[in-house]
């Protein structure tokens, strides 16, 4: 994995080649969604695939305290692993949600050779497009500007109760009920949390 740093530091040099050719950074690179979507198709992800690490992953379930009453939606689930982890390990059911097909056949392949397929929906879809209302759970690994974009949508789906996590960016002036640093390969890494409250 390539450290936070050197990635800002490569995108920055790389901001405007990268734009003219569509490619666009990962959500560690800083760069803004709006600005790295230029010239993308238009129902390109707005946010490009970066697995979240391990550790983060242990991270999201642990400060969510997912349990096996819970219904976890990963909003753009790449290759599902955090959705996989909350079924294997805390007996969750899950959804995954992602537009990009080959990531949802990953997914899919990932739950199957971890033994819980059955325990998970898989969605391929936009995430603004996908019904949230029965998570009680819900899983970001987005950009900023993505977050904040999707919070009007949190607060009509889901019921009082549910919990937001989000590794890496925050949701603005909502202030978060609880925040882990997670050390990973000697950068700290967010975990926030949020509850939806009436
Ligand atoms: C940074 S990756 C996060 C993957 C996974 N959640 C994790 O933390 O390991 C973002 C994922 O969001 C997906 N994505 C981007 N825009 C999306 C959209 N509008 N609707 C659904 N998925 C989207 C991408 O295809 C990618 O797999």
């Amino acid at each position: 994995m390539i450290p936070t740093v050197t990635m800002r530091l490569v995108s920055a040099l790389l901001l405007s080649g990268a734009l003219a050719l569509g490619v666009l950074a990962g959500p560690h690179s800083g760069l803004s969604c709006a600005s790295a979507s230029a010239g993308a198709a238009a129902r390109a992800p707005a946010v490009p695939y970066e697995p979240s690490e391990p550790e983060v992953v242990t991270a999201m379930l642990r400060i969510a305290q997912v349990g096996p009453d819970d219904v976890v939606y990963d909003l753009g689930c790449g290759d599902g692993r955090i959705v996989i982890a909350a079924v294997k390990e805390r007996g969750a059911r899950g959804v995954c949600v992602d537009i990009d097909p080959e990531r949802i056949r990953e997914s899919r392949e990932n739950a199957r050779r971890a033994g819980v397929e059955d325990r998970i929906t898989f969605l391929q879809r936009d995430l603004f497009e996908t019904d949230i209302r029965d998570a009680t759970v819900v899983m970001l690994f987005l950009w900023p500007e993505v977050n904040l974009r999707l919070r009007p949508k949190l607060f009509r789906e889901l019921s009082p109760g549910a919990r937001v996590v989000s590794h890496l960016h925050d949701m603005g002036d909502w202030q978060p009920e609880a925040v882990l640093l997670v050390p990973v390969n000697g950068e700290t890494h967010e975990v926030y949390l949020w509850k939806i409250r009436r």
